[in-house]
């Protein structure tokens, strides 16, 4: 069918890689594959805004694997080499093995990781594996059940999650990494216990600065707790050093337990940011392109492609939106400049973090 796109002509020329006005490349793609999720954390989904009521997208605004595929190959010829697939919750999208086993075999794609709340994990940890998933990421933010369940929303049960993590490693996804949120007054207490959980077992905790994503979560800076206070906290009774980044742009500042029972990371978006280096572009699950975790809009990429744009020009736009790319959100926060004008931002639960 002709279309205001013309015909696509399947070949896409290989251009270098596209750098933002920053220099920045694209290597990192985050993929929303679901705006749903099975719990409700008050910081990100409150069960009084996420009740029944409320309108998350159907099953027809969100992209097809077939439109999520091929946008990701665009990606991977823009540069974009690991994948991170997000939510929502992730693993409430039927049939994601598919998707991983499609993606795993584009070219220029070497990793892909998937960011989950570890409910449903346990049931699909090795499915997942086999198609071609090389890592997983699971948030927990506490060891405590009641505590656990009251970070959730009322909604998770720690027991599962644990067993969704061993499954995991017997599925032989590595490394395993936890992602704990620290909130101060909430779960700050609870960091020697998280430790002492995970420490000795070859997983990567990874304790994450509470942020101002979105605007629904009313964030203050008052209950963010600076990673260099919780290595402090580790170090008196667990004695720590740091150690060198894995790769250029790592989010995580990683430390070692002095006594060689493993690794810690710390993300520390507020109180160090890493905007320099920022690689990651991320595509919600309607197929809007963000430049940036704390963007207000997205490119649309679902409309042109349903349109029937072909190949070259859905590059061509998504060429065109990194080169624009100016994004360095966190940085001007922590210079005060951040703020003023920007008190529409994209939610955590829609773009998956
Ligand atoms: P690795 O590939 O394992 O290094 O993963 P990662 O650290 O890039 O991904 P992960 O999803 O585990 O990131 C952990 C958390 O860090 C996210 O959920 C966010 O809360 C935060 N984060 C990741 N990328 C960014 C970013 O670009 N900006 C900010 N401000 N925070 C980020
Ligand atoms: N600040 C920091 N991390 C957050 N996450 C969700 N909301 C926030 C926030 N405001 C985390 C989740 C999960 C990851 C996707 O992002 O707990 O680990
Ligand atoms: Fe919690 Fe993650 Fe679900 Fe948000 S998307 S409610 S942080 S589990
Ligand atoms: Fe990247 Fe934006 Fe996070 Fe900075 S604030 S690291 S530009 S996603």
């Amino acid at each position: 069918m002709e279309s205001t796109w013309g015909s696509n002509t399947g070949i896409v020329e290989l251009r270098p890689d596209v750098r933002d006005t920053l220099g920045r490349p694209l290597r990192d793609l985050r993929i929303s594959v679901m705006d749903r999720c099975n719990f409700r954390c008050p910081y990100c989904m409150p069960e009084d805004i996420y009740d029944r009521n409320f309108r998350f997208l159907s099953s027809r605004e969100r992209l097809s694997f077939s439109e999520i595929v091929r946008l990701t190959r665009l990606f991977a010829r823009m540069g974009a080499c690991k994948l991170r697939i997000t939510g929502g919750e992730p693993l409430l999208r039927a049939g994601l093995a598919d998707l991983i086993g499609d993606l795993s075999r584009l070219e220029g794609v070497e990793d892909i990781a998937l960011t989950t709340n570890g409910v449903l994990l346990a049931q699909q940890a090795a499915a997942l594996t086999a198609a071609g998933l090389d890592r997983v990421t699971v948030s927990l933010d506490a060891v405590d059940e009641e505590l656990f369940r009251r970070m959730s929303g009322g909604r998770g049960r720690l027991e599962a999650v644990l067993d969704g993590i061993s499954e995991a490693r017997a599925a032989g996804l590595n490394p395993i990494k936890i992602n704990a949120v620290i909130q101060r007054g909430v779960n700050d207490g609870h960091v020697p216990e998280l430790v002492d959980h995970f420490r000795g077992t070859g997983m990567i905790l990874r304790f994450i600065e509470y942020m101002d994503v979105g605007t629904i979560n009313n964030w203050s800076e008052t209950q963010t707790v600076p990673a260099a206070e919780i290595v402090e906290t580790i170090h008196r009774r667990w004695p720590l050093r740091p150690l060198e980044a894995n790769y250029h742009g790592e989010v995580a500042r990683r430390y070692e337990f002095v006594d060689g029972q493993g690794e810690l990371g710390f993300i520390t978006s507020v109180s160090q940011p890493f905007c320099g280096s920022c690689n990651r572009a991320r595509l919600s699950s309607d197929g809007r392109l963000f430049t940036c975790l704390f963007a207000s809009e997205g490119l649309d990429l679902r409309g042109p492609m349903r349109d029937g744009a072909p190949d070259d020009a859905l590059l061509n736009l998504m060429r065109g939106r990194w080169s624009r790319r100016a994004d360095r959100y966190s940085e001007l926060r922590s210079s005060g400049r951040a703020g003023a004008g920007t008190d529409k931002r994209v939610e955590m639960y829609y773009i998956g973090g």
